[in-house]
């Protein structure tokens, strides 16, 4: 089953600048990073989408992550890298993967700790 990965387009760039020096915003860079790295896995268990603004503009980047019968997660402060891209990537795979949406502890990457910013009802 495919989980949706929504990437927050108008996040900050960083805590300083709202984009970077050719005009992109945080969220639109790390969009492109997803995107990037979606194709590049192809993780096809992941339907990547973009949406303005999900309200946790405190923790840009943000990026939201669902999948029916499971709980959704909210997480953000990541930096808008490849890297980051690569490790919200990871957990997605993982929570699609997961009977429940549980992801063990054990198995976070460790660029994930410490970012999640909600757990919602499925
Ligand atoms: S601008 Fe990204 S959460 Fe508001």
């Amino acid at each position: 089953m495919t989980a949706r990965l929504v990437v927050c387009t108008t996040c900050r760039f960083s805590s300083e600048e709202p984009v970077d020096a050719d005009g992109l915003s945080g969220g639109q860079a790390l969009l492109k990073a997803v995107v990037t790295a979606v194709e590049a896995t192809g993780a096809n268990a992941l339907q990547v989408e973009a949406q303005a603004c999900l309200w946790a503009c405190r923790s840009h980047c943000v990026v939201y992550l669902a999948q029916p019968g499971k709980p959704a997660y909210v997480a953000g402060t990541f930096a808008p890298t490849n890297d980051a891209a690569k490790t919200i990537i990871d957990f997605a795979r993982r929570y699609a993967a997961s009977f429940d949406g549980a992801v063990p502890y054990r198995e976070w990457p460790e660029g994930m700790k410490g970012r999640f910013i909600a757990r919602l009802p499925e």
